[in-house]
């Protein structure tokens, strides 16, 4: 079979985590990456070992031979890149969130439902085989009728005023920093196991660092450069270092989760426990393989990660034996084996639905950020 072809716009982080995902899955070949100028994007294609490179992602765009587009530049990109992809007939796959607000990404969605293409978004950590588990044990009634739902999304990478990237500037980021960038991960992966969704919130933000020290020159790696105080200026923030929001699902149950970015020690740590009018669960992405199961009559459990131990539906995402971890890497070249194989269906003429985040779903999580924005704001219920 026929290799699909597939650009990479934004060569940062996660663009080179889509890439390894991608080469993983053996069915695509990565024939281009695009980046902000081409000295950039030549040395990243030469290190990654891509064959084509553009200086400007419109002439990613405007190659005839690439068929999907990954979006994995900052927030701002999304939305214009999104649309001219797949007005260019391209299939998307975006990063999170879809787009800078709610309005851009209903325009999204609606130009990619008229379409005939497969859009995606990366809420990868869908794809953690035990966050199928949940999903299917919730589906089977094993849990019984859920009753509350707490949780934290805490990180702390921005945890000094002199940790500065293009996520705390709102003109790339959009108005929510936190949320958006990760407190949206946990209500994608929430409303995903439990099928049910969030219906009010009431929310309170907090910034720690109200000034932060920009680095006026480029810094390589924090660890090893100690810069001088006339290296920074100083910077107002005005998104959220740390968000607490209270939850209201549409079946009646309560929930909250706290997000936070500078939180001493937690390096990237989603947390949930979901409590279940027969028993309950409870995980962490720091320790992925393992779900605790909790009973009032009767032990409480830890489940491996094992295909022998699992549903069939979480078994579909496994690729290694119990004992052998599978992380953050894994997740992503398991969504993009769904998304890819809806595309392959599309290329044969029929249709496939869609077992990951469409725009639909990046629609949603805007549109819930935007609500627990305001919230804040005006200090009530939404
Ligand atoms: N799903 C996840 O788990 C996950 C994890 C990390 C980041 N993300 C998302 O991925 C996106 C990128 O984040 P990152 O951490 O990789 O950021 P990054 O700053 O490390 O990388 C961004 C890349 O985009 C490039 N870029 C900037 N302007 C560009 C332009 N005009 N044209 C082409 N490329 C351009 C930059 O040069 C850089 O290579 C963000 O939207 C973020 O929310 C998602």
């Amino acid at each position: 079979m026929e290799k699909i072809r597939s650009g990479i716009i934004g060569t940062g982080f996660i663009g080179p985590a889509h890439i390894e995902a991608l080469r993983r899955l053996g069915c695509v070949d990565v024939l281009a990456i695009a980046d902000y100028c081409a000295e950039v994007a030549q040395k990243k294609a030469e290190e990654l070992y891509v064959p084509r490179y553009y200086g400007d992602y419109k002439e990613l765009l405007a190659d005839k031979d690439i068929e999907v587009v990954h979006i994995c530049t900052p927030n701002h990109l999304h939305f214009p890149i999104a649309k001219e992809a797949l007005l260019a007939g391209k299939h998307v796959i975006c990063e999170k969130p879809l787009a800078l607000n709610s309005a851009e990404a209903e325009e999204l969605t609606e130009l990619a439902q008229k379409s005939n293409l497969v859009h995606a978004v990366h809420y990868n950590l869908r794809f953690y085989p035990l966050m199928h588990q949940v999903k299917q044990m919730i589906e089977n009634g094993e849990l019984g009728e859920i009753l509350a739902v707490n949780g934290s999304y805490q990180q702390d990478w921005l945890f000094y005023d002199t940790d500065y990237n293009w996520r705390l500037d709102p003109k790339f980021s959009g108005d929510s920093r936190a949320v958006a960038d990760i407190g949206s991960h946990w209500l994608d992966l929430v409303e995903f196991v439990t099928g049910i969704q969030v219906e009010q919130v009431c929310a309170d933000f907090a910034i720690f660092h109200p000034i932060r020290k920009k680095p006026l020159k480029a810094v390589e790696t924090y660890g090893s450069k100690v810069l001088a105080s006339s290296d920074y200026e100083d910077v107002p923030i005005d998104t959220e270092d740390y968000a607490s929001v209270l939850l209201h699902f549409n079946n009646g149950a309560h929930g909250s989760v706290t997000i936070n970015q500078v939180a001493a020690g937690r390096k990237n740590r989603l947390f949930f426990e979901i409590y279940g009018a027969k028993k309950a669960v409870a995980w962490d992405s720091e320790r992925p393989n393992e779900l605790w199961q909790g009973r009032r009559d009767g032990n409480n459990e830890i489940l491996l990660k094992d295909p022998s131990l699992l549903h069939q539906y979480a078994r579909d995402v496994v690729s290694f034996p119990g004992g052998h971890n599978e992380g953050y890497p894994d997740t992503s070249k398991q969504m993009f084996k769904k998304v890819y194989e809806c595309i392959q269906a599309k290329i044969q003429g029929h249709a496939i639905k869609p077992e990951f985040a469409t725009f639909e779903s990046g629609q949603r999580e805007l549109m819930l950020c935007e609500k627990i924005v305001k919230s804040a704001r005006e200090q009530r219920w939404l």
